[in-house]
């Protein structure tokens, strides 16, 4: 059996740290998994990444159509032939940041968003869904190092995302606890402002579940 794990959450909480934490003990449990991450995974995607990334102007339409287009491409090519291969795959982002950045974020219709994630998709939505929930200010803090931390403000590339204004993190944060609320059954909602070592834990305790679930069980 496979399973279909994305972890999503808004800019700074952490999702990159959490997806290798989980891998590390997908991979110590003798589970075959593959980690993914949107924008990106392919060489298409890649160069996507680095086209909204970067300051190139464009409307949010195009801006969605080019996350669909990375996402198509990496759906098709990567996951699921991992998934027909039975592997666990694990993404970091997929097509519910759309709704979260694009949708609630940018203000496109939800139902345009939701229609172009279909056809990019082809209707592959992820068995279970990880929601690491922060406050946009405390997770940007993190990313801009106002908290003390190392953060990235004086780094001149600082990204596009990262530099939009605090309303805009409040709305996507929004639409992302929406999503949660609205399919509860999928979404897992995780506090990621405690320690990386105690949200990983919560994490484990989550997807250990849907293994056991999926009657999926390591070599070792
Ligand atoms: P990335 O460096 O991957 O950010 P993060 O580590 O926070 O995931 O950059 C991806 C940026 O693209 C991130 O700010 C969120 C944004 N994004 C969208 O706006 N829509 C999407 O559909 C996806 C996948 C990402």
């Amino acid at each position: 059996m496979s399973l279909f794990i994305s972890i999503e959450g808004g800019d700074g909480a952490g999702k990159s740290t959490q997806a290798d934490l989980l891998m590390t003990r997908l991979k110590a449990s003798g589970i075959d998994a593959l980690l993914v991450h949107e924008p990106g995974g392919t060489d298409f995607g890649e160069q996507v990444r680095r086209l909204v990334k970067g300051d190139v102007e464009r409307s949010p339409m195009s801006e969605l159509f080019l996350f669909e287009a990375a996402r198509a491409q990496l759906v098709q090519d990567v996951i699921r032939p991992a998934l027909a291969a039975d592997r666990v795959v694990v993404t970091d982002r997929y097509a519910d940041s759309s709704v979260a950045y694009q949708g609630f974020g940018r203000g496109l219709d939800l139902a345009d968003v939701r229609a172009l994630n279909h056809a990019a998709t082809g209707g592959l939505m992820p068995d279970a869904t990880v929601l690491l929930e922060i406050t946009p200010d405390n997770a940007l803090g993190r990313v801009n190092g106002t908290d003390g931390s190392t953060g990235r403000s004086d780094d001149p590339t600082q990204e596009r995302f990262e530099r939009e204004p605090i309303e805009f993190h409040l709305r996507v944060a929004e639409g992302f606890g929406t999503l949660a609320t609205e399919e509860p059954g999928r979404w897992f909602v995780v506090d990621a402002s405690a320690r990386p070592e105690g949200v990983a834990d919560k994490v484990w305790s989550i997807v250990s579940n849907l293994l056991t679930l999926h009657g999926i069980s390591g070599n070792v």
